[in-house]
């Protein structure tokens, strides 16, 4: 007999409630700040390492892909800290664990990494 299962493997038509796509995120930021702590490490470490390993730091952030890189970490940060926040206050029920608060929740987590990405845009450039 021939089994009448329904199938759905066309990918473009699942789309992803905000909530999963804010946990998502968060999982993602987390590893990329994991990634490139060793690059911002080695930054610190040549600006303290002598008035010349200074110099040399501050004409790298003078690169604008170097800014970029920058930015984007300081960006990723805000995000992860802001949806960590969330997921603490949701873990410790003082945002309730509700889809509607879930939601609302993303979405201002959302706007409160947005707004530091532009203010670290601004001191950056
Ligand atoms: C060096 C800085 C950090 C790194 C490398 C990092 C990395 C990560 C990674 C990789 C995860 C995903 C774990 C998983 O889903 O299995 C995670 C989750 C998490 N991070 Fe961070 N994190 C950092 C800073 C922070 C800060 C400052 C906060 C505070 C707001 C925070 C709050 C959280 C929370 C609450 C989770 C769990 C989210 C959940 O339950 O799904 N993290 N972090």
């Amino acid at each position: 007999m021939k089994k009448k299962r329904p199938v759905n493997l066309d990918l473009s038509t699942i789309r992803f409630p905000l909530t999963a796509i804010a946990s998502i995120l968060h999982r993602i930021s987390g590893i990329i700040i994991f990634l490139s702590i060793g690059a911002l490490l080695w930054l610190l470490d040549l600006s303290l390492s002598s008035p010349k390993g200074f110099l040399q730091a501050s004409l790298m952030m003078d690169n604008c892909i170097f800014k970029f890189f920058i930015w984007s970490m300081f960006s990723i940060l805000s995000y992860h800290i802001s949806s960590g926040i969330r997921h603490m206050m949701m873990d410790f029920d003082i945002l309730g664990v509700t889809l509607q608060t879930g939601k609302f929740s993303a979405q201002i987590s959302f706007l409160i990494a947005s707004l530091l990405a532009i203010l670290s845009g601004v001191l950056i450039w």
